[in-house]
Parts: C-alpha cells; sequence; structure tokens
C-alpha cells in the first residue's frame, strides 16, 4: 500500500482565506487592473518612528544574534509591566512568553495545552485560524454561534450548552476579527459565571490584539478583572505589537499567564523557532516604552474612527446589506445574504465575493471561512478614496442584483 506523502496533519490545514483574496487580488493589480482592496488584515500604517530609528541603529550596533528562547528580559518585562497596568493584576517577566506574531503564541498555547479528544471552544463569527490551530493541536473546535442581534457577542445560554469535561480551552476575541465586536463588562461577567459553574478547569484564552483600537466611547474591558476572581488565574491574555503599532512585519507577540504553561510553551518554541528575531524585539520594546509612540498611535486611531463612519454612511446605501456598528479593530461584518442562496445570482457568498473581485475589481472576505456564510468582511485600513469608490462600486454592484 502506497502512503500519501502528506501528513494527515497536514493536510487537513486549510489555506488561510483571508491570504487567498488578497493573493488573487495582489494577481489582478500586477496585471494593470485597479483592484480596490478591502481585504487587508493589517494597517496601511508605518510604524511609529521612533521604532524605525531604533532598528535601524540596533542592527548597526546589535545585539543582533540569537535572543533568549523566551524572550529578552527588557522586552517581558516590559510586557509584564503593560499588562499589569491593563489587566489589573501583577504579571512577573516569568509569566510572559515572547514568540513570532499573536498566531505563533496561540499556537503555541494550543499546542500546549490540548491533547487529542479537548474541546476548545471558539465562538463564531471568528477569526480563521481558530479552528486548524485547534485541529494542528489534535483538539475538537467547538463552534458557538452568534448573531448581529446580539451584537455578534457569544451569549451565555450558547456557551452553556457547549461546556463540559472536554472543554479545554475557551477563546474570546475582543474585539473580533471579523465582527468588530467587543464584550462589555456585563458580557463578560454573564460568561463567567457559566465558565465557573460548568468548566472550571477550563483556559480562557483571550486574543487581545486588537484591545487599542476601539471606537465611539468602547472601552476594552480586561477578561481578567471581568470574568471573577475564582477564573482570573485561569485566564490567558494574547497580546501584541502588529496591529496597534502597525508591525506585523516584525512578527512579534506574546501571552501571559500561568508559569506552568509559559514553561512547557516555551519549550515548544526552543525546539521548533527558538526565540523571535531579536532586532524584531528591539522595535517591540521601543513601540512599548517610548514616550514619542502613543501620539503616532492615536493619530492612527483618528484615521480609523474616521473610516469606519465613511464606511458605514456608505452602506447604509448598499441595498441589501446591513451590519452592525463595530466597537474596534478596523473590519465591518456586513449581512448581504438577501444577495446569496439559490434564487440568487450567487449560490454564495464565496462566488459573490468572487464576482465582486473578478467583475467590479473589488476585493472583500467571504464569511463562510469565519464560520459566516451570507456575510462579506470589509477591512477599512485603506484610504478615503478607496473607500468611497469601492462602496460606490459595491453599491452599484449589489443594486444590479435581483434580490432573493
Ligand atoms: C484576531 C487575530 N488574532 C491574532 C492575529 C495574529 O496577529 P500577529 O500578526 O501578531 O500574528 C490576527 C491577525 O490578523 C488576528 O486578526
Amino acid at each position: 500500500m502506497t502512503r500519501a506523502n502528506i501528513s494527515v496533519r497536514a493536510d487537513r490545514i486549510k489555506p488561510s482565506a483571508t491570504l487567498a483574496v488578497s493573493g488573487r487580488a495582489g494577481e489582478l493589480q500586477a496585471a494593470g487592473k485597479q483592484v480596490l482592496n478591502f481585504s487587508a488584515g493589517e494597517p496601511d500604517f508605518a510604524p511609529p518612528s521612533a521604532v524605525v530609528r531604533a532598528v535601524v541603529e540596533a542592527a548597526a550596533a546589535g545585539p543582533v544574534h540569537y535572543a533568549p528562547v523566551p524572550g529578552t528580559p527588557q522586552l517581558r518585562a516590559a510586557v509584564a509591566e503593560l499588562l499589569s497596568g491593563v489587566h489589573g493584576r501583577r504579571y512577573s517577566a516569568a509569566e510572559v512568553l515572547v514568540s513570532c506574531g499573536a498566531k505563533h503564541s496561540l499556537a503555541n498555547l494550543f499546542l500546549s495545552i490540548c491533547d487529542a479528544g479537548d474541546q476548545v471552544v471558539i465562538p463564531a463569527p471568528y477569526w480563521v485560524s481558530y479552528p486548524d490551530m485547534a485541529g494542528l493541536a489534535e483538539a475538537e473546535p467547538v463552534i458557538v454561534p452568534s448573531s448581529r442581534e446580539d451584537g455578534w457577542r457569544m451569549q451565555p445560554e450558547a456557551l452553556e450548552a457547549v461546556l463540559g469535561e472536554r472543554t479545554r480551552i475557551i477563546v474570546l476575541n475582543s474585539p473580533s476579527n471579523p465582527t468588530g465586536a467587543g464584550y462589555r463588562e456585563t458580557d463578560l461577567k454573564a460568561l463567567g459565571e457559566v465558565i465557573a459553574a460548568k468548566a472550571p478547569h477550563a483556559f480562557i484564552v483571550c486574543d487581545d490584539i486588537y484591545r487599542d483600537l476601539v471606537y465611539d466611547g468602547f472601552t476594552h474591558v480586561s477578561a481578567v478583572r471581568a470574568l471573577g476572581e475564582e477564573l482570573a488565574s485561569r485566564v490567558i491574555v494574547v497580546d501584541g505589537v502588529s496591529k496597534t503599532y502597525a508591525m506585523t512585519g516584525f512578527r512579534i507577540g506574546y501571552f501571559a499567564g500561568p508559569k506552568e504553561i509559559v514553561s512547557a510553551a516555551s519549550r515548544i518554541q526552543s525546539q521548533t523557532t527558538s526565540g523571535a528575531a531579536t532586532l524584531s524585539q528591539q522595535a517591540a520594546l521601543v513601540a512599548l516604552t517610548d514616550p514619542s509612540v502613543p501620539a503616532e498611535v492615536e493619530a492612527m486611531k483618528d484615521a480609523f474612527t474616521r473610516r469606519r463612519a465613511l464606511v458605514l454612511e456608505g452602506l447604509a446605501e448598499v441595498p441589501g446589506a446591513e451590519a452592525a456598528p463595530p466597537d474596534g479593530a478596523f473590519y465591518v461584518f456586513v449581512d448581504v445574504s438577501r444577495h446569496t442562496g439559490p434564487k440568487a445570482r450567487h449560490a454564495d457568498d464565496i462566488q459573490l465575493a468572487q464576482w465582486l473581485l473578478e467583475e467590479k475589481l473589488v476585493a472583500t472576505v467571504p464569511g463562510t471561512p469565519f464560520g459566516a456564510p451570507g456575510h462579506l468582511r470589509m477591512s477599512y485600513a485603506t484610504d478615503d478614496d478607496t473607500l468611497r469608490e469601492g462602496l460606490s462600486r459595491i453599491r452599484d454592484a449589489l443594486a444590479s442584483l435581483p434580490t432573493a
């Protein structure tokens, strides 16, 4: 009997849908087409100027050799200090692990905590990578749907229905990719009660990567504070510099949590990637500590605030498109289900997004890979002119379709 060349593990992993759209948009652009790209998952801003200067200086003066596996002592201490303030709980540097991006932190966590047969609870719509990461760790992703009517926030009853002995991790992502929805204190308290009653043994992994990018009076609420005293030591916070400081390419993320988990994840990291890039860690340290940085972050947030309003205004003119105003991140998640289905021109959101890209040259990401068919994710991490022109193309395109 011949064996497949590819492992079952690798074969199970789906390619990232978001990267696939960006790739196709790039191909069309390279062929001379003027694509308006609403698929970006990263800020269209430069990193803070102090960060850029620091990298150039550090490249010349060092250190540039291997960094310690769990992160440089300086960066771990700075992260511990920052997260202690955010979460109202004293973290030591030994409770922090620095990795190659928040994605790597999450993968390390799933691999450190889960065994085959364990369950990872993932609220939908979800960031595309969580279910595949759970699969990589041989755990079973358990999806908990939410609705636009509930502000895309997982409801306590829905969570309660899936919790049990096998629950090993509960993922919370606030504000969320793709919906921008954030959990308020009351939401978290209600979820905390359910978790404490039905799965106090589980870890709650909070993906806070969009924590700083919040709008319209919404403030990020720490799950460490809000889930309750009993669960605080089971909460692991994942954070990083990618989104807040427009440093996606530096690949620095981190988590803070129990030392036992930090140590396990560090062992996995030691035999896979080693420590994150030395220069990038130096850059992240500057992002977290240089006093000139917050003003530049605020300027970026002002731009996102303006664009968010622009997109919501524009969408109000699009027939058959409904969206809940997002609390944070830089995405709007649009219900286009009136334009999909057996009676519509397009069977599903994937076909609709393909048509918008190939025929109308507007790149959006279909909702299906986020666990929410009938939707499109639109990123407003792009300039105002692109947003205006793109929205007008979408309006004309959807207006031309017969609704189901
Ligand atoms: C919800 C969420 N978590 C984590 C990440 C990964 O961030 P990083 O670039 O630091 O790996 C992303 C990036 O798109 C994200 O949207």
